[in-house]
């Protein structure tokens, strides 16, 4: 992924935006057209909205594109053409919700926030057996704090992209290869021997 082989925060920033919907293999070649088109942040801010819009075409969900062209143009004119070092400096601007904002916050400035997406999720929900409807906004803050505890202080961008690959590769929806999961020994779902059974649902 070439996303790995940077620190620049703005093109760490700009893959995460791809990836909030878009799966990791399918926003590579956008990535890579994205970064060729804007190189730095200032290329960004200063391209017309339907440049921008251009090199999106095929991602979908076009607002991503429109709030990332306003947040580089808020980062050059409030933020000098710095990226936000901090989790509540990247969530102050456009697009970047809690997820972007702890995703870039650990992997591109090394701060200690968990990322929570649903492979995460997934992961934690059947590590500790939580029972709790997944869905709702208290079990929410409880995987979040779950999440922010365990990302490792020393590498915490390494840590929330482990866990977020291992959901999608190996703790998969279904049939999880638990025989070949890290995680094996301590998880309580493939102990009790059914993990599909998390995360709880409504409608489970
Ligand atoms: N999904 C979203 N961001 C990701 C990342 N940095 N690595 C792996 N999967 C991701
Ligand atoms: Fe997921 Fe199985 Fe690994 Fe537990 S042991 S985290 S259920 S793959």
């Amino acid at each position: 992924m070439p996303w790995r082989n940077t620190d620049d925060p703005y093109r760490i920033w700009v893959s995460e935006i791809m990836l909030q919907q878009t799966r990791v293999d399918q926003a590579e070649p956008y990535y890579q057209r994205f970064t060729d088109a804007f190189p730095t942040v200032h290329d960004l801010a200063e391209a017309e909205r339907d440049a921008v819009l251009q090199q999106w075409e095929g991602l979908g969900y076009y607002s991503r594109a429109r709030y990332l062209h306003e947040a580089a143009q808020t980062v050059v004119r409030e933020h000098g053409g710095t990226v936000p070092s901090t989790y509540d400096g990247l969530k102050s601007l456009k697009g970047i919700g809690p997820y972007t904002a702890a995703a870039v916050a650990s992997i591109a400035f090394g701060k200690a926030h968990g990322v929570l997406d649903g492979n995460v999720i997934r992961v934690l929900t059947r590590v500790f057996a939580i029972e709790e409807d997944s869905t709702r906004s208290a079990t929410r803050r409880r995987l979040q704090a779950l999440a922010d505890a365990l990302v490792d202080p020393d590498e915490p961008g390494n840590a929330n992209q482990a866990l977020m690959e291992l959901g999608a590769t190996v703790c998969t929806p279904r049939n999880p290869a638990c025989g070949e999961c890290v995680l094996e020994p301590v998880c309580e779902a493939a102990d009790a021997g059914h993990p599909e059974r998390y995360p709880v649902t409504p409608e489970s």
